[in-house]
């Protein structure tokens, strides 16, 4: 049996102590709770099952990014294959079932494939399975909150990085945010005192309010869940007394802001408690959740310029609902 002082052996994915990283969570999310507007990182809807709910909202008719992105990936993949070049090193940031970037497999011949997601259970069993249908690329799966750390171990070849951002997650970062994180992995792409490799990457463009409504308020009230679900994984992690029939489900989009919010609001004045806090919360009072930021495609190729991208392109639906778009990491390409 593990206790205290037990020695764990390192490994290279060691990051911190176990016992560490479950109090840095419960500080974050207290101090986030306590806040005068009360939030929470988006990162914590996805538990075991956020992550099954999530993937229930991709399917959903009114949740149009899923499958707009995976449209455009059908119809451009040879296009997207001759901009991006084969026997690249393939990194997934926030892989999740691994599905997006097995699709790419057979056009981009990756030589290696880095699965990244911060639940790492989670993506065992999809490389696992991805190894017997593609057992010429080496693969590695890995643990971690790339959000806040994009340091990589020895392992992940420095040789022609791709970075691979789809489903527009990147929406979750503000503008700021964002052009910090997009510098940190063009930073990631150096070899040898040089800038090689490059980033693909999936952005939900700005459309109308009523599409983008019902895309986080869905009829069948999955998106809801997925919210709502967040109340019994802090009930977990943070040892909170939270009763999911107290909260509702709220989101819109600010287009002032350009982008979805995700609240949940009390139905009535209520008090939460967690072993060091608790919080009031007033009738209609609401826990922000998630942001998720839509772009115009000047607006995102303009962040990318920043951030020290260059020769982007670009490939969208009929509509310009969604983009992908490739960009070199050196900008002289
Ligand atoms: C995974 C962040 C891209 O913002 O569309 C879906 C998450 N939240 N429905 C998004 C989400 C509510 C999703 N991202």
């Amino acid at each position: 049996m593990l206790t205290r002082d037990t020695v764990m052996p390192l490994s290279n994915d060691f990051i911190a102590p176990p016992d560490q990283a479950a109090a840095d969570i419960r500080a974050e999310l207290s101090a986030g709770l306590l806040q005068q507007n009360a939030q929470t990182s988006p990162k914590y809807l996805y538990d075991a099952l956020g992550s099954k709910l999530f993937e229930a909202i991709c399917e959903l008719p009114e949740y149009y990014p899923t499958r707009t992105e995976a449209a455009i990936f059908d119809v451009h993949l040879s296009d997207m294959a001759r901009s991006v070049g084969r026997g690249s090193t393939l990194i997934d940031l926030g892989a999740g079932n691994c599905a997006k970037a097995a699709r790419l497999f057979p056009a981009l011949r990756p030589a290696q494939y880095v699965a990244i997601d911060i639940s790492a259970d989670f993506l065992r069993n999809a490389v696992e399975q991805l190894r017997q249908r593609f057992p010429q690329v080496a693969m590695m799966e890995l643990g971690l909150d790339f959000s806040t750390t994009l340091e990589l171990p020895e392992r992940v070849r420095r040789e022609q990085r791709l970075f691979f951002y789809p489903g527009s997650s990147i929406g979750n970062f503000t503008p700021v945010q964002a052009l910090e994180f997009l510098r940190r992995v063009r930073g990631e792409c150096q070899v040898h005192g040089q800038t090689d490799g490059g980033l693909l990457i999936g952005v939900d463009l700005v459309k109308d309010k009523q599409i983008l409504d019902a895309a986080y308020d869905d009829a069948l009230g999955v998106t809801a869940s997925f919210n709502l679900n967040l109340l019994l994984h802090l009930n977990r992690v943070l040892g909170a007394d939270f009763i999911v029939r107290d909260w509702q489900h709220c989101s819109f989009f600010d287009a002032e802001h350009s982008r979805i919010e995700m609240h949940l609001r009390a139905r009535h004045a209520l008090t939460v408690t967690w072993p060091d806090g608790e919080r009031r919360f007033a009738q209609g009072e609401s826990i922000h959740t998630e942001n998720s930021y839509k772009y115009t495609q000047q607006g995102f190729l303009g962040l990318l310029a920043k951030a020290g991208f260059g020769n982007p392109h670009v490939w969208t639906d009929p509509d310009n609902w969604f983009m992908v778009c490739h960009a070199h990491a050196g900008s002289e390409q």
